[in-house]
């Protein structure tokens, strides 16, 4: 070991180090901690740099700290060590953004462990003698990229890019781990990695690359990996000190242990340390992975003291079964303790997997298989790293509701605890723990007991609302004594559940009743089921599942534990009812063609800005460094809806350390009230009388929980956090809040009308003539949420006054024009005093187009009134409570047709809940809805309408395909209903009721290539999808399982694409070299404009695209464009970019001669005084074009559990001739995942009694995981159609593939009709959206006497 990199050691004031280079050292200005305090020094190496906190003692005239207790190695990396390749989100463990790699020792072992955790709940403080990896560490533009880093964005893994690092680090830590990898284990190793954009596929691709049987090509990178995931030194040149290469990092010496961070080496330290730190009623916090603190206290005020458990031996200690005790097992021998496997407590949930695993093979332990099974959907892969199986227990200490895993399990396996306090130890009963005061004592270790498997049949239940990283609905173990022979329950057996209320964990009279009888007996199951059901209480709460549902799921967990034990003694048909619904690992094909001719147009390249995205070297807004007195704020939001603000008290706030101004409505100079995007109002002929304004920040009304009241400003963000929690404000509510949109028809009856503000409407034919005479009819309403957008970058601003009085705003938004002007009249400075720029954003789906407007105005207001940057990063929660989402709909309709299904009349009405005012974008909403409902039938007597209504939500807005996902839903709702009631194949209704090919002249834009494109489609769908033989594959798997259903649905779409806005674009040709520059008015969000932007400049200018680099957008190029959203920007964008090269191609002609090259041509013409600059603006048109798509999916449902998954999917769209097929196919598959998001997954709910959303953080809100994306998803762009309204025939791929996830839609509900079937049930069932496994569950309505055996 080189001691060339030990880390310095202070001596005095902490100026002395070693010579060479010295450890880089954090020293802010005094923040959240007391100055006088001392802060402990943390030793740690990043990216194989030495790092040091120094212990500051101030009595000593030491420089103060901001690095407290609460601060996160993530804050430390990005904040004070300028490393924002680290992202963070959610801050809670869920998103993933923030993984980075960490190689520490283990104590127990002294071997050194590695590791993918989330930096955004690790105490830098825990960082002690760790090693860190970012994900600039492990490659860049400087030293190379490392081969995960090329591999993802060469395989187009990365759109918006904001995931990317943290996917990176997941993947990179597994390889470190071993090197050897296979899909199963890529696919768990990034199931704490969420992605808003690509649908997960090509990232999942990306890293299969990886996998152990891979080619000789992928062979070689694995071995550069084995390389790169030694020692860095190499890399970085020799060592500065020695002069030689680094032989490696070696662990720091410990540092001594100070007041408020203890860091014992010892059980015994640690136990004389609690005693002492908890004198005078003190409360100390043990620290072990601290993932607690993503689970429930996030936010928790500081304790007075921390100590830390993870260098402490004896806790870390795995001591398999009659294994001699190693020199850290605990001294402590207790007279007839448990004999077993033996766990320390600090032993992290992933290291009892490896050991559970491992115990499985040993008779006794054979049930260990099913807890690490069950383990590993508990959390995910980096909190699994350092969450400890000890912590988990004290959470559910602490929060008796809180439906723990580990709890179940560890009571299930009758596991003992050892607890300690000062000298003394006991064993207990895990439950026994809940009835003693925790309080200064310490769990030392767990013992697991064997289990006969002979006797006990131990299986575990976990049902979620998505397939991992979730917390269960319920949770359930079951441990039966049960006597094979004579199929007797022989004992008494345990039965626990959890996730019903806070006192219930044993199902105790079920228990005794179940005791003693036999299994095969209908009657024992009845008996049991009875009893159980009566005993199950779940406890109501707005945040969790319906409390019918918890209940139900009970019982049916009961059935499938018995079916389980029983195995092949019941019939066939019965036993997949006993088994997990699993999910294979994921596969996908994309076909696309190209035209050669075009290219770089129409070429599949990589994104322009890929490599730099999965290198975290990508800026985003938050990424910027600080400027010198640099503030953060934070708002503060109303708790409660339809309220008058009574008083606003925020003297606590402004009188803590650090914090520098609050504003209110007061501070405004210029207007508080503004209208999102009201640049569409003359556009779309909206009435603005209708629209009520949106105000900066409230006045004296509060219209919904999450309306911004106030703004914190003070010097960091976590001090502007726990401020803005001290202001106080009073509320009286004006009436209970009106929520949702069923609600608000009670006193809003118009909604059932024609809306006055949207005054569209598809009105055909005589519809109560044609509706008379049918010979059938059917009615029916359904009703689908809205959908939180998810970005995984939150929303971000920061605002600097500059020179003049001018304002530099940088926004993480979709629209400049639109945060420009109302930033304008809120500060009321000119338009030109304010520079805004957007290079790209991690995300926006929407939205960033309205919600970034007044957090913009906010900070500006604080930014002008202090004369200081202001920064201001959302939390989760704030975005959710306060920012607008997807519009809600609800569908009225009443359909009359014939047998053959053919759809006579149809009266169809739509409401959105608009929120608490009609706006700009709730009138796109509707027309785009009306759109979608008349794309694809036959409308011959048709009375489709719109209306709305007025909720206390905030003022809603469009989210990818927005409208157009509820029309095509809303109509394929009446395809299905009008199939059910004719017990016709729905693919048969919708044939008769086609529009193309019915002879029917096609209505605008529907062309005759249409006609082609259409039938083209459905005919290799019904070819290459052996549509017909899968068909009939399902029809005989139903029949053969009654708990298990399947289904297949096609879902056809014709999604209208309106070419209305405008955008300029700039082109720049050097005449040093020949190379261009464009900004163009679209912002770049992951959808790849600038790509495709690029590629269009370099075809028009014929230039190689390497040779065009495309800057931010900003409002001196882009002055009064509109915002990028619709799919049509990156249309409309290449358009402007277009015209200007073609301007620029027309000023070049004269001095371009045969063969003479490009440089020379631009050296001529500038030397002529040609100007070879460009601005464009492509103005908005009024041509239209269709994007047609086809999807199959196949579902699979458990009808117990109401959990599916789709076996595969098939998704043909039609791209024209793709603008950039790689970006395009990337395009439609996350734009399928957002649809399957708000259709299945995505589900908001509110307290019924403040108004407040209780789903409002990434716990508890669920967008889809790659194990929810179909097994195998192939996906087709169609063969080069031509589009001649499309820039060089392409077609927009941002939104329309959304719309194609109702057919995962349709199939489940297929699946659920066919449940329904098999229960002898055949009236129609309205499932709403989002279908969660809750909702799916349900509509079965499988009641306690279809749970038979026999
Ligand atoms: C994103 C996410 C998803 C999750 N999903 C699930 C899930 O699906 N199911 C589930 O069951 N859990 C879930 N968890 C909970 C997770 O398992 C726990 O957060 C974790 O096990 C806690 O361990 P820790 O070491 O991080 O505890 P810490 O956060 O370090 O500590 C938690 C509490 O325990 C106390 N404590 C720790 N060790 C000891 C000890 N030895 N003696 C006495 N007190 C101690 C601490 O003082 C603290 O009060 C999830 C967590 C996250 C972040
Ligand atoms: S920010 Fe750490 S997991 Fe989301
Ligand atoms: S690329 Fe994954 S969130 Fe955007």
């Amino acid at each position: 070991m080189a001691d060339c990199c030990l880390p310095g050691r202070r001596k005095g004031s902490g100026k002395d180090f070693p010579p060479g280079k010295p450890p880089i050292e954090t020293v802010r200005y005094a923040s959240e901690a007391s100055i006088e305090e001392d802060i402990a020094a943390v030793t740690l190496a990043v990216n194989s740099e030495q790092h040091q906190v120094l212990r500051r003692d101030l009595r000593d005239g030491g420089v103060p700290t901001d690095v407290t207790p609460t601060t996160t190695l993530a804050d430390y990396l990005r904040q004070y060590q300028q490393l924002p390749g680290t992202k963070t989100m959610c801050r809670e463990g869920m998103c993933g953004a923030c993984v980075v790699n960490v190689t520490s020792v283990n104590p127990a072992t002294g071997q050194m462990e590695s590791r993918a955790v989330n930096s955004c709940m690790v105490p830098l403080k825990a960082c002690h003698d760790w090693k860190i990896e970012t994900v600039e560490g492990i490659g860049n533009r400087k030293d190379g990229y490392h081969p995960v880093q090329a591999r993802l964005a060469q395989m187009n893994g990365t759109q918006c890019g904001y995931c990317s690092p943290g996917m990176v680090m997941s993947m990179y830590s597994l390889l470190k781990n071993g090197g050897q990898v296979t899909e199963e284990q890529v696919e768990q190793a990034m199931d704490g990695n969420l992605c808003r954009c690509t649908g997960y596929r090509p990232i999942l691709d990306a890293f299969k690359t990886f996998k152990v049987d891979a080619d000789e090509k992928t062979k070689k990178i694995v071995r550069d990996i084995e390389e790169a995931s030694g020692c860095h030194g190499n890399k970085r040149g020799p060592c500065q000190s020695t002069g030689s290469a680094c032989a490696g990092c070696p662990r720091a010496s410990m540092t001594a242990a100070d007041d408020d961070w203890r860091l014992p080496t010892s059980l015994q330290q640690a136990i004389t340390d609690l005693e002492a730190m908890s004198v005078g009623g003190k409360t100390i916090r043990l620290v072990a992975g601290n993932t607690s603190t993503g689970v429930l206290d996030k936010y928790e005020a500081p304790s007075d003291g921390y100590i830390s458990l993870l260098k402490i031996p004896e806790l870390r200690v795995i001591k398999r079964p009659g294994e001699k005790a190693s020199k850290w097992t605990p001294r402590w021998q207790l007279p007839g303790e448990t004999k077993g496997a033996v766990f320390g407590a600090a032993v992290t949930l992933s290291q009892f997997i490896k050991e559970l695993d491992h115990l499985s093979g040993t008779p006794g332990y054979r049930h260990c298989a099913q807890m690490a099974k069950h383990l590993r959907v508990v959390a995910n892969t980096p909190v699994r790293n350092a969450a400890t199986w000890a912590g988990n227990l004290m959470i559910k200490y602490k929060h008796r509701d809180f439906p723990s895993d580990v709890f179940l399990l560890l009571t299930a396996a009758k596991a003992k605890l050892k607890i300690v306090e000062g000298k003394n130890a006991e064993e207990m009963s895990v439950e026994m723990m809940y009835n003693i005061s925790m309080k200064n004592k310490f769990i030392v270790s767990m013992t697991l007991p064997p289990i006969d498997e002979n006797k006990y049949i131990f299986k575990t239940y976990k049902i979620t609302p998505r397939a991992i990283s979730a917390h269960a609905y319920v949770n359930a173990a079951f441990v039966i004594p049960f006597d094979t022979a004579t199929a007797k329950i022989t004992e008494k057996p345990t039965i626990l559940f959890g996730g019903i209320n806070d006192r219930f964990v044993h199902a105790t009279n079920t228990e005794r009743y179940l005791t003693g009888r036999s299994l095969m007996a209908e009657a024992t199951v009845k008996g049991a089921l009875t009893t159980l059901l009566d005993e199950v209480e779940p406890h109501p709460d707005p945040e969790h599942a319906d409390v019918a549902y918890r209940k139900r799921l009970t019982g049916n967990l009961l059935y499938k534990a018995i079916l389980y034990t029983l195995g092949d003694r019941v019939p066939v048909r019965l036993r997949s009812g006993g088994d997990d619904l699993t999910r294979s690992t994921m596969k996908g094909t994309q076909e696309f063609d190209t035209d050669k001719t075009l290219w770089p147009v129409n070429k599949a390249v990589p994104k322009l800005e890929a490599q730099i995205q999965t290198s975290g070297e990508a800026e985003y807004v938050d990424d910027q460094p600080a400027l010198p007195g640099e503030l953060y704020g934070h708002y503060v939001l109303s708790t409660m809806a339809n309220a008058k603000i009574g008083s606003v008290d925020a003297s606590k706030a402004l009188a803590m350390k650090g914090v520098r101004g609050f504003y209110t409505a007061k501070d405004i100079v210029g207007k508080n009230q503004f209208i999102s995007l009201s640049i569409l109002i003359p556009i779309f002929s909206i009435n603005p009388q209708l629209i009520t304004p949106q105000q900066v920040f409230a006045e004296d009304m509060v219209r919904f929980a999450g309306q911004p009241i106030g703004l914190v400003v003070a010097d960091t963000k976590a001090i502007a956090r726990r401020a803005a929690a001290l202001v106080n404000v009073e509320y009286t509510q004006v009436a209970a809040p009106v929520l949702t949109i069923r609600d608000a028809l009670k006193t809003q009856p118009d909604g059932r009308r024609q809306s006055a503000y949207c005054p569209l409407n598809v009105v055909t034919g005589d519809t109560d003539a044609a509706m008379a005479s049918a010979p059938r009819r059917v009615k029916g309403e359904w009703e689908m949420g809205g959908q939180y957008h998810f970005t995984m970058e939150p929303h971000t601003v920061r605002v600097i006054p500059c020179e003049d009085g001018q304002l530099n705003i940088y926004s993480a938004t979709q629209g400049i024009k639109h945060v420009v002007d109302v930033v304008s009249d809120v500060v009321n400075i000119p338009a030109h005093k304010i520079n805004a720029e957007v290079r790209r954003i991690g995300g926006g789906y929407g939205g960033k187009i309205s919600n970034p407007i007044p957090i913009a105005s906010a900070c500006a207001v604080a930014a002008t009134k202090l004369n200081k940057p202001v920064r201001m990063v959302l939390d989760i929660e704030n975005m959710i409570e306060m920012c607008s989402g997807r519009f809600p709909f609800m569908i009225t309709y009443e359909a009359g047709f014939d047998d053959t299904g053919k759809l006579l009349a149809l009266k169809l009405h739509m409401i959105t809940d608009n929120g608490f005012s009609m706006s700009t974008l709730g009138f796109l909403e509707l027309q785009e809805a009306l759109s979608a409902v008349s794309a694809i039938y036959r409308t011959d007597n048709w009375n489709v309408t719109p209306g709305t209504v007025k909720t206390n939500l905030p003022i809603n807005t469009s989210c990818r395909a927005p409208g157009t996902i509820n029309g095509f839903a809303a109509i394929e709702t009446v395809m299905r209903h009008i199939a059910h009631e004719l017990n016709m194949d729905p693919w048969d209704v919708k044939k008769v009721n086609f529009a193309l090919g019915s002879g029917a002249t096609p209505p605008p834009p529907l062309t005759p290539n249409d006609e082609k494109v259409f039938s083209m489609m459905i005919k290799e769908m019904f070819e290459k999808g052996d549509i017909d033989a899968r068909k009939a594959d399902i029809r005989t798997f139903n029949k053969a399982n009654r708990w298990r259903k399947r289904s297949l649905a096609l879902v056809p779409i014709s999604y209208h694409i309106n070419l209305a806005f405008r955008y300029p674009a700039l082109v720049s040709i050097y005449d040093k070299d020949g190379s261009v520059a464009v900004s163009h008015g679209g912002v770049e969000m992951g959808q790849g404009i600038n790509t495709k932007v690029a590629q269009v400049v370099a075809h028009v200018l014929g230039v190689p695209l390497e040779q065009v680099s495309v800057k931010p957008n900003n409002n001196l190029v882009n002055p009064n464009g509109v915002v990028t959203g619709g799919s049509l920007g990156s249309d409309m964008n290449c358009m402007a970019a277009r015209l200007a090269c073609e301007v620029l191609r027309e000023r070049l002609m004269p001095f371009m001669a045969e063969g003479r090259p490009w440089l020379q041509v631009v050296q001529y013409a500038s030397g002529s005084g040609v100007n070879l600059s460009a601005h464009s603006l492509q103005p908005p048109t009024t041509n239209r074009y269709s994007v047609w798509g086809l999807c199959a999916a196949e579902a699979e449902l458990d009808v117990l559990t109401g959990e599916y998954r789709f076996n595969r999917v098939d998704l043909y769209e039609d791209a024209g001739k793709a603008l950039s097929p790689l970006v395009d196919v990337g395009q439609v598959e996350g734009a399928f995942t957002m649809g399957m998001g708000v259709l299945l997954f995505e589900q908001l709910r509110t307290d019924p009694k403040t108004g407040r959303k209780v789903t409002n953080r990434a716990w508890n809100y669920y967008p889809p995981t790659h194990k929810d994306m179909p097994r195998d998803f192939r996906v087709k762009l169609l063969k080069n159609n031509v589009n001649d309204v499309g820039i060089f025939n392409s077609k927009a791929t941002g939104e329309p593939a959304s719309c194609m996830a109702n057919a995962c839609l349709m199939a489940l509900h297929q699946a659920v009709a066919e449940a329904r079937k098999a229960a002898g049930l055949k009236d129609w069932i309205t499932i709403n959206s989002p279908s969660t496994a809750e909702y799916t569950q349900m509509a079965c309505e499988t009641t306690p006497e279809m749970l038979v055996i026999t």
